[in-house]
Parts: structure tokens; C-alpha cells; sequence
């Protein structure tokens, strides 16, 4: 029987690999979504079954099928009512039941020592586990409500010191306990861990700022699979070892990803600083040029070669329907478009891809960053649409920009430029654009919504 179930072990970690794999690619991200799921329910069942082979009160598997169906309604409700633009919220209150769950579990294993005797190591493996997932659990609470626009960033010093000592004594508990320097059992120690954890998880992502929650949820992500993976080793369940190294790694690699394409270190995003002034062109410096849909719609109608920027602006304004079919029609009179994609473009990973694809804009017109900035001189024309930071030549010539290093879409080779914004706001970063006072660069003012509608409409005209 052992033997059946840690083959379908290994069949649920080969598919967590293949959807981790399919996940890579828009195409293919759906299939691997499916698959995983396969994998994790396949998992599901053959620990369920393991559980049943032991010998349980009828009451324990009664709670734990109640749970599995609450668990199962909740999620499916939760996930088929969020909107596109919620789904930063949603990953961060799932992540917070997943640091809840290593939590509980570190609190009811613990119990079971002075009953059933535990090595030391195993006790540090379920201390570990509790303490990361009681800070991924109140971690996550708050990352949420920050991102539902629901708490305010408090950049308090207060706070940082306080997470500092929380973190402090937290390891100091944990190194007392190991040394046997403590006169308190092991059930009073975890009491004590899991409350600074729980406080720790607060402090330390208080001070963070609002729009570098993406990069802490996706961190927090990965220490909710390294809790699981402790976890399966204390249950000594593969699976769970698997599938907790898979998301800490990957929720790591994502992390630092980010953190490379906004040329920010994770210390820097921990540290909830942003290096702010610099030596950047100011706002009278630029000399700006004003367009109307008109003059822009001429433009595009001339041209042969059109790439659409997108940004945060486009998901604000919801405009990814209206892009569509400006493309559409743009392609109807035989020009070629191009969406050229910044990896953090927008509040959390992925956001332009998955925007264009609820607007069902076709994966092939889709570019990357480094696939598209060679051949920039190519475009006719450039329709950027409420991105700023991204197109920023500042990141590429001023060297005491705040932005400097960060990786730009080189809009600015382009024969023509259109930006689409509502006024002179900056973006992100808090930094002026060059860009917006090249020669080659005009703003067209107006919601990016409006402003495409608007665009369509003048372009049917000519
Ligand atoms: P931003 O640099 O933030 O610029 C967005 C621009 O959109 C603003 O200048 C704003 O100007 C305009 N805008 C806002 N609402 C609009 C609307 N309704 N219609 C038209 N325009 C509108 O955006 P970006 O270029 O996408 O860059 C993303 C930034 O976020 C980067 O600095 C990146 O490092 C940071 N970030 C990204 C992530 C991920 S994972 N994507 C995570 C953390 C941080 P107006 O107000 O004048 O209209």
C-alpha cells in the first residue's frame, strides 16, 4: 500500500514540475494551472486515503472531510468572484491560510511532546515551521489590506526597530530552547514563538510601501512553502517536502526577478526605501509637446509598423477592451502591432499579460522587453499607453537617477512617440521622464479609456 501511494506521490510532484513548466508561457499557463491542480488533488486524496488505513476516531475523519468541503467552497467562491484587479489581494489571503495552517500544525504537534517523546531536531523543525507561517499569516493580513487600499504605509522607525527586536528575540527563544538554557516546556515556548511571530509578521510588513506589496507577497509566498516543506519533514510526507521546496523556490525566484527588472535589491524593498530626487531632469526642463486624438489618429493611420506600451494607467483606467479593438481596427487597414510587455509594468507580475489576455488580445503580438528593444527604430510609431517608469530613458542615461539601471523599453527609438496619460503625475518611482520632452514625443492628455475611444473614433473617419 506504502508503495502505491509514494507512487502517486511521485506522479503529483512530476505534474507539479510540467504545470511549474507550462506555467512559463501565457500559451501554455492555463494547462499548466490545470495540471497542478490535477497534481495537488491526486496528493489530496492519497493522504486521505493513508489516513483512513490508520486507526482514527470516525469523528477525526468526519472534521477533516467537513473541512476539505468548506475548504473547497470557499476557495471556488472566492476565486470566481475576484476581479482581474483584485488578484494581488486574493493570492495574499490564500498565502495568509497557508502560513495559518503551518502554524496550527506546529502548535498541535507540539502538544504531542511529554506524551510521545520528540527528538530535539524534530521540536526545532515544528518551531521553525510555526514561526514562519505565523509571520506569513499576519504578514499576508496585512499586505492585503494595503493592497485593497485598505491601510495606509506607515514608514514609522518605531515599527522597523520593533520588527527587529520581534525577529531578535524570536531566534534568541529558538537558540535558549536548543541549548536547553530555558526553564519553560516546549508548549510554552511555541506559545511564546507563535506570538512574536504573529507580531513579527505585522511589524515587518507595516512599513513596506503600498507598491512594493507584489515583491513582499511573492516572498512571502516562498516562506509559506519553506514552513510546508519543514512540515512534510516532521510528517516525514514527500509531497509535502516536494511541494513546499517547489513554491519556496519558485515564490524566491519570482521575488528576485522582480527585484532585477525594478533594479532594486530585496533589502532595499525590506527596507521600504526608494532612493528618491537625484539628479533627474525637472519638471520645467521639459519641454513638453501636446497631441490631440486627431493629429494621433493621422499618425497611426500612416503608419505601418505601430507597438502599444501598456502600464499601470491602462490597468487603472481598464482600458485593455479598448486597446483591443484599436488594434483590431489598425490591423483591418493592413498595419502591424506590436504590444511590447515591461516585466513590471504594472503592480504585480504579469499584470499587462494577464490584462491582455481577459481582453483577449492574441499571444503572438505579444513581445518581451529584450525581444523588442533592439529593433525599436523599426516602429513608425509608439502608443504608449499610462506607463511611465518603464519607458524612462533616465534609467539608461542619468546616472543619478533614482531609476538608473533599471531595464527600459527603448521607446525613444522610435520614429514617433504618443503617450497616453492623464497629466504630468509621475509614475512609481517619483521620477520626471525624459522621454516626454524628446523631439520625437508628444502627450496625448485624457483617461486611457477615453482617450483610445476617442482615438478609434477619429481613425473610422479617415
Ligand atoms: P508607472 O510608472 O507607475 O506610471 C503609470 C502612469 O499611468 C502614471 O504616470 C499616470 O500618470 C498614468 N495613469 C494613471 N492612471 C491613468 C489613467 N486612468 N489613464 C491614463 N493614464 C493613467 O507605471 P509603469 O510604467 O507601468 O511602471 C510600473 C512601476 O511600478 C515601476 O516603477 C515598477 O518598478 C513598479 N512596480 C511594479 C511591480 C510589478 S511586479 N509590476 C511591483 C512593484 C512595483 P497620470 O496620473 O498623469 O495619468
Amino acid at each position: 500500500m506504502a508503495a502505491i501511494i509514494d507512487a502517486g506521490y511521485f506522479v503529483a510532484t512530476l505534474s507539479f514540475v510540467g504545470g511549474l513548466k507550462f506555467l512559463s508561457t501565457p500559451k501554455r499557463a492555463q494547462t499548466g494551472n490545470i495540471l497542478a491542480a490535477v497534481g495537488m488533488g491526486l496528493a489530496v486524496a492519497l493522504t486521505l486515503y493513508a489516513t483512513t488505513q490508520q486507526t482514527l476516531p470516525p469523528v477525526n475523519l468526519l472534521v477533516i472531510l467537513m473541512a476539505m468541503i468548506l475548504g473547497s467552497l470557499i476557495g471556488w467562491f472566492m476565486s470566481s468572484h475576484v476581479q482581474m484587479t483584485g488578484m494581488p489581494q486574493l493570492v495574499s489571503l490564500f498565502n495568509a491560510m497557508g502560513g495559518g495552517c503551518a502554524m496550527l500544525l506546529g502548535i498541535i504537534e507540539a502538544r504531542q511532546v511529554g506524551v510521545t517523546a520528540i527528538a530535539l531536531n524534530v521540536q526545532l523543525l515544528l518551531a521553525g515551521g510555526l514561526v514562519i507561517g505565523a509571520s506569513s499569516l499576519t504578514g499576508s493580513i496585512v499586505a492585503y489590506y494595503k493592497l485593497a487600499g485598505k491601510l495606509k504605509d506607515n514608514r514609522s522607525r518605531i515599527l522597523v526597530y520593533s520588527a527587529r527586536l520581534a525577529l531578535t528575540l524570536t531566534i534568541g527563544l529558538l537558540l535558549a530552547y536548543s541549548f536547553g538554557l530555558l526553564p519553560i516546556s516546549f508548549m510554552g515556548v511555541i506559545y511564546l514563538l507563535a506570538f512574536l511571530a504573529l507580531a513579527y509578521g505585522v511589524l515587518f510588513v507595516l512599513p513596506i510601501g503600498g507598491a512594493d506589496m507584489p515583491v513582499v507577497i511573492s516572498l512571502l509566498n516562498s516562506l509559506t512553502g519553506v514552513a510546508t516543506a519543514l512540515a512534510g519533514l516532521v510528517y516525514a510526507n514527500k509531497i509535502m517536502i516536494a511541494g513546499g521546496i517547489f513554491v519556496g523556490a519558485a515564490g524566491l525566484l519570482l521575488t528576485l526577478m522582480m527585484c532585477k527588472a525594478m533594479n532594486r535589491s530585496l533589502l532595499k524593498v525590506l527596507a521600504g526605501t526608494f532612493a528618491k530626487g537625484g539628479g533627474s531632469a525637472s519638471a520645467e526642463e521639459i519641454h513638453i509637446k501636446e497631441t490631440s486624438s486627431s493629429e494621433t489618429a493621422m499618425q497611426l493611420a500612416f503608419a505601418q509598423k505601430v507597438a502599444i506600451i501598456p502600464g499601470y494607467g491602462l490597468a487603472v483606467a481598464q482600458a485593455q477592451h479598448a486597446c483591443g479593438q484599436l488594434q483590431k481596427l489598425l490591423e483591418e487597414r493592413g498595419t502591424v502591432v506590436d504590444y511590447i510587455i515591461h516585466p513590471v509594468a504594472g503592480r504585480m507580475p504579469g499584470h499587462m499579460n494577464v490584462l491582455l489576455a481577459e481582453a483577449s488580445i492574441n499571444y503572438d503580438r505579444l513581445l518581451e522587453m529584450d525581444e523588442a528593444n533592439d529593433h525599436m527604430d523599426q516602429y513608425d510609431m509608439v502608443l504608449i499607453v499610462g506607463a511611465n517608469d518603464v519607458v524612462n530613458p533616465a534609467a539608461e542615461n542619468d546616472e543619478n537617477s533614482p531609476v538608473y539601471g533599471m531595464p527600459i523599453i527603448r521607446a525613444y527609438q522610435s520614429k514617433q512617440v504618443v503617450v497616453i496619460k492623464r497629466g504630468m503625475s509621475k509614475g512609481y518611482a517619483g521620477v520626471e521622464n525624459s522621454l516626454f520632452g524628446a523631439d520625437n514625443c508628444n502627450l496625448l492628455f485624457g483617461d486611457a479609456k477615453t482617450a483610445l475611444q476617442d482615438l478609434m473614433g477619429q481613425l473610422k473617419l479617415i
